[in-house]
């Protein structure tokens, strides 16, 4: 049946380039797979303290990272690394020790930016934190969007040569999720 996919937006701006194609990538996704945004800007900053009790925002977040089959994660870059707010997420997902949201979903990472590096010092520190949350990420394709600025039309459109490209990736990274959830002997 279709696998859920959580989406994670590393701006919390409403105009985010990255959001604009997170949300193009969910009507691109082949019918194999669900995108679904989900929110990441009302969770408190993590700490211990306040997760002895934890709050409503933390719980529900939770929820639904176990809920979906797998996670992708679209961020631009800020000052080289990941967004503050998405790091927060990572960290509210894997708590209490031991029971981490994120263990064995796949994931796959988009970065984009106005800039020409297209995030790609996000992309990998946040593939670092990956490596730790066992969160199998797909390889390639590498998804790093450049220039951003430009990549939609006046109408709001994709450019085609780079629908094109997220068709690919979207495409590539639903045969990941359905490889690494495919039922084991
Ligand atoms: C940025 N930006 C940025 N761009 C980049 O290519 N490398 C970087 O290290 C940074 N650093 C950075 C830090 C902070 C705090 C901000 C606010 C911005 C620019 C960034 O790529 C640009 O604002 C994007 O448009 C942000 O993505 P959204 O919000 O459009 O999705």
């Amino acid at each position: 049946q279709v696998k859920h996919v959580a989406v994670l937006v590393g701006s919390l701006r409403k105009e985010s380039i990255n959001r604009k194609i997170a949300l193009a990538l969910t009507k691109l996704a082949p019918s194999s797979i669900k995108l679904d945004i989900v929110e990441i800007g009302d969770l408190p900053l993590y700490s211990e303290d306040i997760d002895v009790t934890p709050p409503a925002a933390y719980t529900t977040f939770r929820n639904q990272i176990k809920a979906a089959d797998a996670v992708l994660f679209v961020t631009p870059e800020y000052n080289r690394s990941v967004p503050a707010a998405l790091k927060n997420a990572l960290d509210v997902g894997s708590r209490p020790y031991g029971q981490s949201a994120w263990s064995g979903k796949p994931g796959a990472v988009v970065s984009a930016s106005p800039g020409a590096i297209g995030g790609f010092g996000a992309n990998h520190h946040l593939r670092q934190s990956l490596v730790f949350l066992n969160i199998p990420c797909m390889q390639q394709p590498e998804a790093y969007i450049s220039n951003a600025g430009a990549i939609f039309e006046e109408n709001g459109e994709l450019t085609e040569r780079t629908k094109t490209f997220l068709q690919s990736f979207v495409d590539a990274y639903a045969d990941w999720v359905l490889f690494q959830t495919r039922p084991q002997k």
